[in-house]
């Protein structure tokens, strides 16, 4: 049978695809490498039909739970304690940034998700790094290699998984277990579910006995630790990076980060004090970021503003095309600090980073807070600087993610 890609290349279009006719794109399109490591189907990013329905729900507590909203806090103190470990050993150091973003968001997860005490390890926890080695050996294999959405590789990673319970994930599958899991079991109150994983856990109990439990509870929150990891610590070593090749850029955000008068910025600040800094943000966004979205698959034959899409399509944003593009842009090439300054009419619609609709990314809010704050409070105490003195190559390299080129940057104490 022959498959249809369909790219939407228009704010607009993404809108009417997956906004207005939304419910025939909810499900990811069927490749059989996805099958095998998501379990059939279960977790969260390549779930189906009402199964994604059942787990996603679960998620949306993650805004609305009292509990966790409170969890800002913590996203804070993370960032605290990165600042104050960057002041006090890596000055002058040369920093791989990702080294430093990476167990930073894992324990800013992980503090998310926990029910007892915070961390009180700062920065690299073991089993966290264990389980970033997990994650990085997993998405490591899945970036840009076409082939593994070929039915041939999914056959290969099928046996592989049958001889070896599948390694890659066993890995990380524990250590979510352990560390987050199993303390929600010994304290669970079935009748009054206290966060996101009491949730999938209660959801879990409603599935017939023989459903397995590690694909029902841990599969959802791996899926959610994966997808959040990488995008977010991309964004933030791209503001790193392109920071550090526009140091005039920095100064303007540190001009208007001293009128707070405050030793820590925090996210309370966003929407009325930084729209310097708020520009810039949406700009490295605009700038770097653009790729595709995750693809989704059309349920049902479909027309849409005249075009025929078959049932069984795949449909995707191509950002990285509407986030260059010269009919939205005025010179989509350079990167223009304050170009998102008054938040221009429609700018703000075409950074359709997260996606759109139902299905849209489920991390967003904690993604653009612990974003905003790493941002921020990098500025206030620190001038980032290339490691060469020379001017950083901001090429990106297109894999699942828009990366950055390897390269190392210097932080100076102001
Ligand atoms: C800059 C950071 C991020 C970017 C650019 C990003 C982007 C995306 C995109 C484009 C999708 C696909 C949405 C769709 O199909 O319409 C997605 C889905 C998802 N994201 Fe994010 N995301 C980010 C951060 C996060 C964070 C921090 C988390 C969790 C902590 C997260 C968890 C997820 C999950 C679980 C899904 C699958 C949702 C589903 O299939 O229902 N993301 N993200």
């Amino acid at each position: 049978m022959d498959q249809y890609m369909c790219l939407l290349l228009h704010p607009d279009s993404a809108r009417d695809f997956l906004v207005k006719n939304g419910d025939n794109f909810l499900n990811r399109p069927i490749i059989y490498t996805n099958q095998v490591l998501s379990h059939n189907f279960s977790g969260l990013s390549q779930a189906r039909d009402k199964r994604w329905e059942a787990t996603r729900n679960t998620f949306s507590s993650l805004s609305t739970n009292v509990l966790l909203r409170k969890k800002t806090y913590y996203v804070e103190e993370k960032i605290k304690e990165t600042i104050n470990h960057f002041a006090n050993h890596q000055i002058g150091n040369k920093i791989k940034s990702w080294k430093f973003t990476k167990p930073l968001i894992m324990n800013i997860f992980y503090e998310y998700f926990q029910i007892s005490e915070p961390f009180e390890q700062t920065m690299v926890d073991p089993e966290c790094w264990e389980l970033i080695e997990g994650l990085f050996d997993f998405v490591s294999k899945a970036q840009g290699k076409p082939l593994l959405n070929s039915n041939v590789f999914g056959l290969f990673i099928g046996l592989y998984h049958k001889l070896s319970d599948l390694k890659i994930l066993k890995k990380s599958y524990s250590v979510i277990k352990k560390k987050l899991v199993d303390p929600h079991m010994d304290s669970i109150d079935r009748n009054a579910p206290r966060d996101t994983i009491d949730e999938l856990i209660l959801l879990n109990e409603s599935y017939p006995k023989e459903q397995q439990f590690e694909h029902n509870v841990i599969a959802p929150i791996f899926d959610f630790l994966n997808a959040g990891l990488n995008s977010t610590s991309i964004l933030m070593e791209w503001f790193l990076l392109i920071m550090a090749n526009h140091p005039e850029v920095q100064e303007k955000i540190y001009e208007e980060l001293s009128t707070i008068n405050k030793s820590f910025i925090s996210t309370k600040n966003r929407y009325k004090d930084t729209p310097y800094l708020n520009s810039v943000i949406n700009e490295v966004i605009r700038y770097r970021l653009g790729t595709s979205t995750a693809p989704r698959e059309t349920k049902e034959d479909i027309e849409i503003g005249g075009i025929f899409i078959p049932k069984g399509s795949r449909v995707a944003i191509l950002t990285s095309s509407i986030f260059m593009d010269e009919d939205y842009w005025e010179n989509p090439q350079q990167f223009i600090a304050d170009r998102f300054i008054g938040e221009p009419k429609g700018h703000m619609e075409r950074l359709l980073l997260y996606s759109v609709g139902k299905r849209q990314c489920v991390g967003k809010n904690l993604a653009n807070d612990i974003n905003y704050l790493f941002c921020s409070n990098m500025i206030l105490n620190f001038k980032i600087k290339s490691s060469t003195n020379t001017i950083i190559d901001d090429t990106p390299i297109f894999k699942l993610n828009s990366l950055p080129i390897s390269h190392k940057i210097i932080l100076e104490k102001r």
